[in-house]
């Protein structure tokens, strides 16, 4: 029998994108096989993002276009997987009957055996009685609230770690010599609960993982040819593992659950030998696996972000100078009933305290940082929006991520605080920050016009791909480049070599990446330029425009 094909798309965030490639690591090791096209695919899934409303509305309009083709091919399996399928809950199948499975973001490690059951069961009732095919597919793993009620994690084992660790490059993954970068997750949940949002909810209580497991999966990722590692968590800086309290199951130590955080500037007095604190396990991954070229780390919350953090990473060469901190707002008012539990006063000290560590261009290492805003919370005034907008202009992002407040269904804000900013003011002060943030990116690109940097290369720039006339999308993994057109469903050879055959011309633009996450443009000859990716050369910068800084490659 052929191998069983799978579309996988994922919105959202670097976890979700996390998710899929383990998710798509579990199907490829039962036998599935990988397919660019939903048209094609004998299984589609969708792994979704409930941070805003928009987000959904995309993933309800996929599964109406699915209703055609699964009427055309009754035997598809078509599931949802991660944040709405964990709000929704089952209600989601009955609004939408072409939806299969459904699958929470902390119960993945359920999914390969729900689609395999989907699959089969379908397989085998849909020659004789589709209708009842359709039905007896349905299956669902949802954590409802049982991971916030029970208060320790399941005496089996934390099940989900074991998809953690389960992670391969697999030998079989034609992209191996393009990618060079991935993620590891050291946290899951959120226990922080600001009340606009949904995460804590859909992704459950924070979890910590062992450090030694950490380390184990970066080593391994390095073995395999990764030079970049990105390190995942809500609330990436309040990671800590107490060695003494840790739970031991079948000889394999358990995550934990996330503390109420004691850190502040220092390290805590109280965090002994038997304590690992994110200063502590950024420091031996460091040490131990050299052969990370490149390591960083997101989302920071803007409290309790040590000094010895800082100091790490200024002292370690391979960890970068680039945070992404998300300040919200500039707006005390707002930052209090947003739950942060901070000031803006406080969130510039932290900037100027991490830049006071950080920032040293005169070394080619300038620190980056990037932020998150949400404009129109409710009851937010011209004056609280006006400290916003001060707010960004002293924070001086290379890059700033500004959503319009949505209100989510189950957050303290949907329920306590009426959505009272109408959508044209959300539209107006969305657009005021955006402009002035695409003027600070802009100067902050220009101020790196003669410097010059260690860039880690990646490939041809996406610009290249396009004017090429071909098609480049993230594969199921979202890390995977597909190039081309329709995808057969059978291997495509991915390779730099095969990827470079199809551009003409002495040169190819190629994109590369400062540590301080800024992008950077050069052109390289194309005959020797398939020996680049995932190799760090030094640059000097000669424009910078928008996001994007443009140099030359200097010999060494
Ligand atoms: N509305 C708008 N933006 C939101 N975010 C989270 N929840 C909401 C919401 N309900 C934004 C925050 C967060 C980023 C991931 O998404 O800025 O940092
Ligand atoms: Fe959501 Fe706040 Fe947790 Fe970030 S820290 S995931 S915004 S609850």
């Amino acid at each position: 029998m052929p191998a069983r094909r799978v579309y996988l798309e994922t919105f959202g965030c670097q976890m979700n994108e996390l998710d899929s490639e383990l998710v798509a690591g579990q199907l490829t090791s039962l036998g599935y096989r990988f397919t660019s096209n939903a048209d094609d695919a004998d299984v589609v899934l969708y792994n979704t993002c409930s941070v805003r409303e928009q987000a959904e509305q995309k993933v309800w309009s996929r599964l109406g276009e699915l209703r055609k083709s699964k009427s055309d091919k009754p035997e598809m399996v078509v599931g949802v997987l991660g944040c709405m399928a964990e709000r929704d809950g089952t209600d989601l199948m009955d609004r939408m009957p072409v939806v299969d499975v459904m699958c929470g973001p902390a119960e993945l490690d359920k999914l390969p055996s729900l689609i395999d059951n989907a699959v089969r069961t379908r397989l085998s009732l849909v020659t004789d009685d589709p209708k009842a095919a359709i039905k007896s597919v349905k299956a669902a793993a949802l954590q409802g609230s049982s991971s916030r009620r029970s208060g320790t994690l399941a005496a089996a084992g934390d099940s989900l770690e074991y998809l953690d660790l389960s992670r391969s490059v697999s030998p079989i993954d034609p992209i191996g010599s393009l990618r060079k970068s991935a993620y590891v997750r050291i946290t899951r949940g959120c226990n922080k609960f600001c009340t606009y949002c949904v995460v804590p909810f859909t992704r459950g209580a924070e979890i910590h993982r062992p450090p030694a497991h950490i380390i184990e999966e970066v080593q391994r990722l390095a073995d395999q040819g990764i030079a970049e590692i990105t390190l995942l968590g809500q609330t990436v800086n309040h990671y800590r593992f107490e060695h003494g309290s840790a739970k031991i199951t079948n000889g394999i130590t358990q995550p934990q659950k996330g503390q109420a955080f004691k850190g502040g500037h220092r390290r805590d007095p109280l965090a002994g030998t038997n304590t690992t604190t994110f200063a502590d396990l950024l420091y031996q991954l460091h040490e131990k696996v050299p052969s990370v070229q490149r390591l960083r780390f997101v989302t920071s919350y803007p409290r309790d972000f040590g000094d010895d953090v800082l100091e790490v990473i200024r002292d370690c060469p391979r960890l970068c100078r680039y945070l992404h901190v998300p300040a919200q707002t500039g707006s005390d008012r707002m930052l209090k009933k947003m739950n942060r539990g901070y000031t803006a006063g406080e969130y510039s000290e932290f900037i100027d305290r991490a830049r006071h560590y950080l920032h040293q261009p005169e070394i080619g290492r300038p620190l980056m940082i990037s932020g998150d805003i949400i404009v129109g919370f409710p009851t937010e005034t011209d004056e609280d929006f006006a400290l916003t907008v001060e707010l960004l202009e002293r924070s001086r992002y290379k890059s700033c991520f500004i959503f319009k407040y949505s209100p989510r269904p189950g957050t303290v804000a949907y329920d306590k605080i009426p959505d009272d900013i109408p959508n044209s003011v959300k539209r107006e002060r969305n657009n005021a920050l955006l402009a002035i943030q695409n003027r600070i990116s802009d100067e902050v690109s220009k101020e790196q016009i003669g410097c010059e940097f260690d860039i880690m290369i990646e490939g041809p720039s996406q610009h290249a791909i396009k004017a090429s006339g071909h098609r480049a999308t993230k594969a199921p993994s979202g890390v995977q480049l597909t190039i081309g057109g329709k995808s057969t469903g059978e291997a495509e050879d991915f390779s730099i070599t095969a990827l470079l055959d199809r551009f003409e011309g002495d040169t190819v633009q190629f994109s590369g990446r400062t540590d301080g996450d800024q992008i950077v443009m050069f052109d390289a000859p194309t005959a020797t330029a398939s020996t680049l990716p995932g190799r760090i050369r030094r640059a000097r910068i000669t424009d910078g425009r928008g996001l994007s800084l443009f140099g030359e490659l200097i010999d060494s």
